[in-house]
C-alpha cells in the first residue's frame, strides 16, 4: 500500500473564484512551447510586462530558472523531461488556484505531457501558445551557443537535433516568430486574453 493512503484533500475556505475576483481577472496558464531559441521566454516576458501595465497579477515560470531550483538535477532524458513538465504543471495549477495568470516557458517537447497539464486544470484554464520558429532560424540565432555545441556532439538529447519536438496541433495561439516583432507577438497574446474574458473577473 502506498505511503499516502491516509492523506485527505483539505478544502480551503477561500476559493479560486474569490481570489481571482479580487484581482479582477480569470486565472489561467499561458503555456509557451517551442524549440530552444524560438523566443518563448522573450515573448512571455513581454506579455508579463504588458499584463503588469494592465494591473494584472502574474507569475512567470521559466525553463532555465526552474531547472536551477525546483527541478535541479533533472536531465534532458525523455524520462526527466516528463518529470520536469509534470512538476511544472502541478506548480502552475497551484498558481491558477491562487488566482494568478501564470506564464510558463518550457520547450515541453512531448504532446502527451502538455495535454496532461491541460487536463490538470479546468476547461479554459490552459492556453497553449506555440512559438513556431523554424529550427534553421533558432540555430542561426543560437543565443546560448547550444546548437553549435549540440552539432559538435557536446550536448546529447538536444531538442530538434538529437531529441524530438512534437509540434502542437491544438494550440490556442500560434505565433510564427520569424519576421514578427516582440511587440506584435506579445500583443497577439494580450488580445487573446482580452477577447476571451480573462482580463476581467
Ligand atoms: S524541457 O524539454 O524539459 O521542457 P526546458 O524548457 O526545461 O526543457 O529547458 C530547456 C533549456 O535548457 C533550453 O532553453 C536550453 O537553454 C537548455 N538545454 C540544455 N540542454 C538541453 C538539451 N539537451 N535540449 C534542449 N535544451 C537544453
Amino acid at each position: 500500500m502506498s505511503d499516502n493512503q491516509h492523506i485527505v484533500w483539505h478544502e480551503h475556505h477561500v476559493s479560486k473564484e474569490e481570489r481571482s475576483k479580487m484581482k479582477n481577472q480569470k486565472s489561467c496558464i499561458l503555456w509557451f512551447s517551442g524549440l530552444s531559441g524560438s523566443g518563448k521566454s522573450t515573448i512571455a516576458n513581454a506579455v508579463e510586462s504588458k499584463l503588469l501595465e494592465l494591473n494584472k497579477h502574474t507569475y512567470l515560470l521559466d525553463g532555465d530558472n526552474i531547472r536551477m531550483g525546483l527541478n535541479k538535477g533533472l536531465s534532458f532524458s525523455d524520462e526527466d523531461r516528463i518529470e520536469n513538465i509534470r512538476r511544472i504543471g502541478e506548480v502552475a495549477k497551484l498558481f491558477v488556484d491562487s488566482g494568478t495568470i501564470v506564464l510558463s516557458a518550457f520547450i515541453s517537447p512531448f504532446k502527451e505531457d502538455r495535454n496532461s497539464v491541460r487536463k490538470l486544470v479546468e476547461n479554459g484554464e490552459f492556453i497553449e501558445v506555440f512559438i513556431d520558429t523554424p529550427i534553421e532560424v533558432c540555430e542561426k540565432r543560437d543565443p546560448k551557443g547550444l546548437y553549435e555545441k549540440a552539432r559538435n556532439g557536446e550536448i546529447p538529447n538536444f531538442t530538434g537535433i538529437s531529441s524530438p519536438y512534437e509540434v502542437p496541433e491544438t494550440a490556442e495561439i500560434v505565433i510564427q516568430n520569424d519576421g514578427i516583432s516582440i511587440e506584435d507577438a506579445s500583443t497577439m497574446v494580450i488580445e487573446y486574453l482580452k477577447n476571451h474574458g480573462y482580463l476581467n473577473a
